[in-house]
């Protein structure tokens, strides 16, 4: 059915290895992310499962089958490009039936035997069979373009042409969604509201469906899992709350979020807490490090504390240090600072409740944060 899995593939173009070893394992179902900055492989990635390239070595299987003698056309595949790739041409409805009415056609022996099955089909655009009709329609009402099933594409809007290159690839009751940066052509607002509708079709129709973007909101709010890639490698597998909460190289905490980074110096370990130091500021933390003597620490900005004048925070559970204000910026529920610690720069969410104070730049301030908030890759 439509799981999909590539054991240890690698593709080069000629002597660029653009895939080293990629190892996926997609469950029938599942909304996965390949998240990753520009030219770390994931186009070349899909591509290979749709099988528009083919690995150097390695293998894929959709569902049980290995493909890689299944041409493109028999994988069962539905592909939705960054550029939508709509035929300018043909109405909304057109659009959407024509690979129906190609696979019909195809049905036929005899059309295709004198090879003019093309020329027929586009005789008979605009007078598509009742049954695909009926499918076709289904489907615009389902990504709500009935309305528009005869405006020409190219008279639609970005997000209303985003939608068509969605039915057009769902029409065909495909096992595998594809879909490569589909929102990147769209405003800010739009892509939000479409990140929804995609989702909820997704898990209306529970389609497998392998998602690219360089946006990690995007990855994070959408997906079940995600494929972090860098270098044409994946480096880090998990959920959302996997890669944000346990990232496994600077790299993920880097891409992944917001996160401050400090090389720590290892100092030892009491009562099963690691001590370490960044510049002069000494830590605990509850994780162990898995390399001592190269640590980064990692600590994301809502983790850390601003305590007020007098407060006071358990000394087991928190490391307290001080900072100065070197930026305030008021963003409505939160307040970002912008501090100095030691010698390095550290970011800073709070909460923002109406009459707490916010403190100016040259402030100085304690700040805390928890054991257990101070992570150690
Ligand atoms: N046909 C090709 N011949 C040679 N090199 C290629 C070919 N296709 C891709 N590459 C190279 O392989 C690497 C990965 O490309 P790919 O298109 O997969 O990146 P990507 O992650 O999709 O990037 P983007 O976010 O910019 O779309 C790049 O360095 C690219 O230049
Ligand atoms: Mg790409």
């Amino acid at each position: 059915m439509g799981s999909v899995k590539i054991n240890n593939m690698t593709k080069s173009f000629g002597d660029f290895t653009a895939l080293h070893e990629i190892n996926l394992d997609i469950q029938e179902g599942e909304f996965f992310a390949l998240l990753g900055p520009s030219g770390c492989g994931k186009t070349t990635t899909m591509r290979c499962i749709a099988g528009f390239e083919q690995p150097t070595t390695g293998q894929i299987l959709i569902g049980d089958k290995e493909v890689a003698k299944v041409p493109a056309n028999k994988r069962n595949c539905g592909m939705v490009f960054q550029s939508y790739a709509l035929f300018p041409h043909m109405n909304v409805f057109d659009n959407v039936a024509y690979s129906l009415n190609i696979r019909e056609l195809n049905k036929s022996n005899f059309f295709k035997k004198l090879g003019i099955y093309v020329r027929i089909l586009n005789s008979k655009i605009g007078k598509t069979p009742k049954s695909i009709e009926k499918k076709v329609m289904e489907i615009l009402e389902y990504v709500e373009l009935s309305k528009h099933a005869h405006r020409l594409t190219s008279e639609l809007s970005g997000g209303q042409q985003q939608r068509v290159a969605l039915a057009r690839a769902l029409v065909m009751e495909p096992a595998v969604l594809l879909m490569d940066e589909p929102l990147s052509n769209l405003d800010q607002k739009l892509r939000h509201s479409m990140r929804n509708t995609i989702r909820s079709i997704q898990q209306d129709l529970g389609i497998t469906t392998i998602f690219v973007t360089h946006d990690q909101e995007e990855a994070m709010s959408m997906a079940d899992r995600i494929a972090v890639m860098d270098q044409g490698r994946i480096i880090q597998i998990g959920t959302p709350t996997d890669l944000y909460s346990n990232p496994s190289t600077p790299f993920i905490a880097n891409f992944v979020g917001t996160s401050n980074i400090f090389i720590g110096e290892y100092l030892g370990e009491e009562n099963g807490l690691s001590t370490i130091k960044f510049d002069e500021v000494v830590l605990r933390s509850s994780h162990e490090p898995k390399n001592k003597s190269e640590i980064h620490i990692v600590i994301r900005p809502e983790h850390i504390r601003v305590l007020e004048e007098n407060e006071n925070v358990d000394p087991q559970q928190y490391s307290v240090f001080e900072g100065i204000v070197e930026m305030s910026t008021y963003l409505g529920p939160t307040v970002r600072y912008d501090l100095k610690v030691g010698n390095q720069l550290m970011i800073v969410d709070t909460t923002y409740s109406s009459g707490s104070n916010i403190y100016q730049e040259g402030k100085s301030v304690r700040l805390a944060i928890e054991n257990e908030r101070v992570l150690l890759i």
